[in-house]
């Protein structure tokens, strides 16, 4: 039974879409991979779409009834891949990756990060107000320390053997369908469901007497736990034994 793969099992669906500017998702690797990659996606992206430095918001973005009056601003290249990075990685990390993943150490980046905040309003024109300013600065201090909070990703540790205790091989049970031992694998709906089987369920076969298979202890259990196994230093030769170790 080969262990689960993100590439095969699970990619074709969960694409770790991160932006609605690219139809490709993020790659499946470390925190620092990921950061690696959008900071340069997004710096591509901006090269070749020099005019999306000058934003304007989504009127509909506004609560339901209130005009909004039409609100600009102008970010330097590298101002608009820290933020954009940023507000991908925080999609990432808390939402598409956690889905499956404990990511630790990630606290939640600036929320002012591209947001729509009163300080940031109206900037058209505005660029060197002070409070522009000053929100830019800050925002640019805070991309820059960034790096340190990337989160990590808990170890996946996939369990290939159910019974640490037992001995147990499909290969030697071939001839048999799968559900003579995962009997509700047809009809279970839940992932909490335990479908493998019991020893009553080895015993059906494993029995004493003819037309069984083999129900001695040795077939299913070794009988030393190897894993405590010490090294001993020999200190007999053959010849030394036969003279009575003199
Ligand atoms: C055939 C498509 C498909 C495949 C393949 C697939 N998933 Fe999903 N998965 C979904 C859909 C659809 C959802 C529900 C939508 C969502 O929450 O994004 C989901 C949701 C999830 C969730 C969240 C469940 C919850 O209750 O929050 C987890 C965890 C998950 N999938 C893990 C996996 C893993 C691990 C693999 C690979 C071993 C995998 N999925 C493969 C389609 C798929
Ligand atoms: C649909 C579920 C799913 C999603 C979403 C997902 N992963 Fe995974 N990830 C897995 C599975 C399953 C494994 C273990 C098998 C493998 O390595 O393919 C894994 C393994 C990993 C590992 C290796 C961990 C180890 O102990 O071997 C890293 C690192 C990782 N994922 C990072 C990420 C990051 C970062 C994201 C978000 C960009 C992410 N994953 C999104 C399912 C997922
Ligand atoms: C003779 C009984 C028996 C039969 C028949 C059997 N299994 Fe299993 N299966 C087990 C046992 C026992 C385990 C737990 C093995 C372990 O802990 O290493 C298991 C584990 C599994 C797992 C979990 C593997 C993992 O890596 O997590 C899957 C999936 C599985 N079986 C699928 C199947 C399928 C598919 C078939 C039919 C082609 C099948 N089994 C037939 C007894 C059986
Ligand atoms: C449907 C009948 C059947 C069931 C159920 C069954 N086995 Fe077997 N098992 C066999 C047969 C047949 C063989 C091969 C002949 C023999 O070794 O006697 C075998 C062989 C084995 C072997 C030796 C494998 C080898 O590589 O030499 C082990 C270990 C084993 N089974 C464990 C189990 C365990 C554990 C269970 C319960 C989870 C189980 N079996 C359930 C029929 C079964
Ligand atoms: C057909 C296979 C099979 C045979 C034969 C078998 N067992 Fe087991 N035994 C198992 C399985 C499967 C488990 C569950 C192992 C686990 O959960 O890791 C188990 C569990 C046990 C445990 C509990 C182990 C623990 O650490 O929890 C003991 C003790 C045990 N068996 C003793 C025996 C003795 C004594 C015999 C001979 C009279 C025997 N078994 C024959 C399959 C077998």
């Amino acid at each position: 039974m080969a262990p689960v793969k993100f590439a095969h099992a699970c990619a074709a669906c969960h694409l770790l879409m991160f932006d609605r500017r690219f139809n490709e998702g993020a790659p499946h690797d470390k925190p620092d991979v990921v950061h690696a990659f959008l900071a340069k996606r997004f710096a591509e992206y901006i090269a070749a779409h020099p005019g999306e430095l000058r934003e304007t918001q989504d009127p509909y973005r506004d609560l339901a009834g209130k005009p909004s009056p039409p609100r600009t601003r102008a970010l330097t290249a590298s101002q608009w891949v820290a933020e954009k990075a940023a507000v991908a990685e925080e999609l990432l990390w808390h939402k598409t990756c956690a889905q499956c993943h404990q990511m630790s150490a990630s606290p939640l980046q600036d929320t002012r990060i591209a947001r729509w905040s009163p300080a940031n309003a109206n900037a058209v024109g505005k660029i060197s107000s002070t409070s522009q300013a000053e929100f830019l600065a800050d925002q640019q201090e805070h991309l820059a320390t960034r790096e340190l909070s990337l989160p990590t990703v808990a170890p996946a540790n996939t369990t290939l053997k159910w019974m640490p205790h037992a001995k147990f091989d499909h290969e030697a049970h071939e001839g048999f369908t799968c559900v003579s031992c995962h009997a509700k694998a047809m009809t279970s709906t839940e992932s909490s469901d335990i479908l493998l089987p019991g020893i009553e369920t080895c015993k059906k076969c494993h029995a004493p007497g003819p037309e069984h298979a083999e129900s001695r202890c040795f077939e299913c259990h070794t009988y030393h736990d190897w894993s405590k196994r010490k090294e001993v230093t020999p200190k007999f030769t053959l010849p030394a034994l036969r003279t009575g170790g003199r």
